[in-house]
């Protein structure tokens, strides 16, 4: 099942999500996770996390493969993150142009650790602490950042946000031309 993507401006994008409570969980994360992917393809996303459909939890999907070069050095990565906490961040920041499938037809260089080390649940639900580099590294904390409510274009400059500010309101009122299905906070 496909779901809609919330776009910016949903307070669901802006909430430090909790938690999934493994020993009962809410949902059946299996059919859960299978959505969220088939979400993200049809989408050509290469990382989803759950707020992005709605659901304050702290579950991302990623799939790294998407965006590497064919002869690039890294193996691409499709994982599934339960229940993520960031253990450490490090190496040199670097700077890799960023989108957002919840704020479509924007890309903006964003400066980030080359390194991060996670501790978080895998689909088999068994604990794992994990350091990642690389482009995967890239894509992992650009979608730990959406379970803590955090946006790639927090980390903008004030005058490169002021010059987005209007894309970005159009973007909440569904003013945009987007080829998957979105949920728009604002009426128009
Ligand atoms: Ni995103």
């Amino acid at each position: 099942m496909i779901y809609p993507i919330v776009a910016y401006g949903d307070p669901v994008l802006r909430t430090k999500a909790e938690d999934i409570n493994l020993e009962n969980p809410p949902m059946d994360l299996n059919e859960l996770v299978q959505n969220m992917f088939e979400t993200m393809y049809n989408a050509s996303g290469v990382g989803l996390a759950a707020p992005q459909i709605g659901l304050s939890y702290r579950l991302f999907i990623i799939d790294s493969s998407l965006i590497l070069e064919e002869d690039a050095e890294e193996v691409g990565l499709k994982k599934v993150f339960i229940n993520a906490h960031k253990v450490e961040e490090d190496g040199d920041e670097w700077a890799f142009a960023e989108g957002c499938l919840s704020i479509p037809n924007i890309s903006e260089d964003v400066s980030r650790p080359s390194r991060i080390k996670l501790r978080y649940y895998d689909e088999n639900l068994e604990l794992q602490e994990e350091v990642f580099e690389g482009l995967t590294a890239r894509v992992i904390q650009h979608e730990y950042d959406h379970i803590d409510g955090v946006l790639f274009t927090d980390y903008l400059k004030p005058l490169k946000k002021r010059l987005l500010k209007r894309k970005l309101t159009k973007i909440s009122k569904g003013d945009i031309s987007v080829k998957y299905r979105m949920k728009f906070p604002v009426r128009r």
